[in-house]
């Protein structure tokens, strides 16, 4: 009876610990922000406006299009996209509004998405906001040194914005280039195969506003390798992807089919075929 009793007792609520509090503050927890919560800001409070620009309404009919009209809410990850885009490269308050009004859905459901992936910020970003990949493979090619670079060079610390708003620099985990460790993500382009020295040089050009163009694959390793070849060039994958069940016949129709070829669409012009 007392084991029934005890079962039926309502259980007390556990203290708070150390890791719990540190999870619900946390970067990860909060998808880079330094809390998921909104807080009113100067620049980011229920009176700022945002609405897109009359070019960008083209671009948001372009994008509904693609869904039946009664699925507006499928548009909802490239309207914010679109909406970071136009403001600067972050989402205020204002902007995942306006999103929601037009693909007519309650506030809350635009909010659930934009907190939910990292690329899209709710907090200012510099204009080169620099994404340092701190994973195994990163970190033991040396991403710490890199880290430690761009803090020196900025004088600014991981998550912060330099004074000027040039610079953000957050660490990150993995960003999928693993090959051509160390790396930086900046806005959308990727700089591979850092040093101390080329991170360096990297900033400067940015600082100039001069960021060197992405090679053909929408990447640039900073050592000039040509995409993930090595020091002894290409080895190996010399043949085009195997045909699946004629699903692409542009790329696949023909056994001739070679990356690059025409009709295949170039990694370079993904911005384009985006609508961006
Ligand atoms: S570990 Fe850095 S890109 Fe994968």
């Amino acid at each position: 009876m007392a084991a029934l009793r005890a079962m039926l007792r309502p259980r007390a609520l556990a203290p708070a610990t150390p890791l719990s509090r540190s999870l619900h503050s946390s970067r990860a927890a909060a998808g880079g922000h330094a809390t998921s919560q909104h807080q009113h800001t100067d620049d980011n409070n229920s009176q700022t406006f945002f609405d897109f620009t009359e070019e960008n309404y083209k671009l948001v009919e372009n994008v509904l299009g693609k869904y039946p009209g009664n699925y507006k809410q499928a548009g909802i990850i490239p309207l914010l996209d679109l909406a970071q885009r136009q403001n600067g490269g972050w989402l205020p308050l204002a902007a995942m509004d306006c999103v929601a009004k037009v693909v007519e859905v309650p506030p809350m459901r635009v909010y659930e998405v934009a907190t939910f992936y990292t690329m899209f910020n709710r907090e200012k970003r510099g204009k080169y906001f620099i994404q340092l990949c701190g994973t195994t493979p990163c970190m033991v090619c040396g991403s710490e040194d890199i880290k430690q670079t761009i803090m020196d060079e900025l004088g600014i610390h991981d998550g912060e914005t330099t004074k000027d708003g040039l610079f953000t620099l957050l660490e990150v985990e993995c960003l999928g280039a693993c090959a051509n460790a160390p790396m930086v993500q900046m806005n959308d382009d990727y700089y591979e195969c850092l040093t101390p020295k080329t991170m360096k040089e990297l900033l400067k050009l940015c600082t100039d506003g001069n960021p060197p163009e992405m090679g053909k694959w929408g990447s640039l390793p900073m050592n000039g390798q040509i995409s993930c070849e090595g020091p002894q060039g290409k080895t190996s994958l010399f043949d085009g992807p195997p045909k699946p069940a004629a699903l692409r016949t542009d790329m696949f129709g023909d056994p001739e089919w070679k990356p690059g070829a025409e009709g295949s669409v170039d990694p370079a012009s993904v911005k384009e075929h985006m609508c961006y």
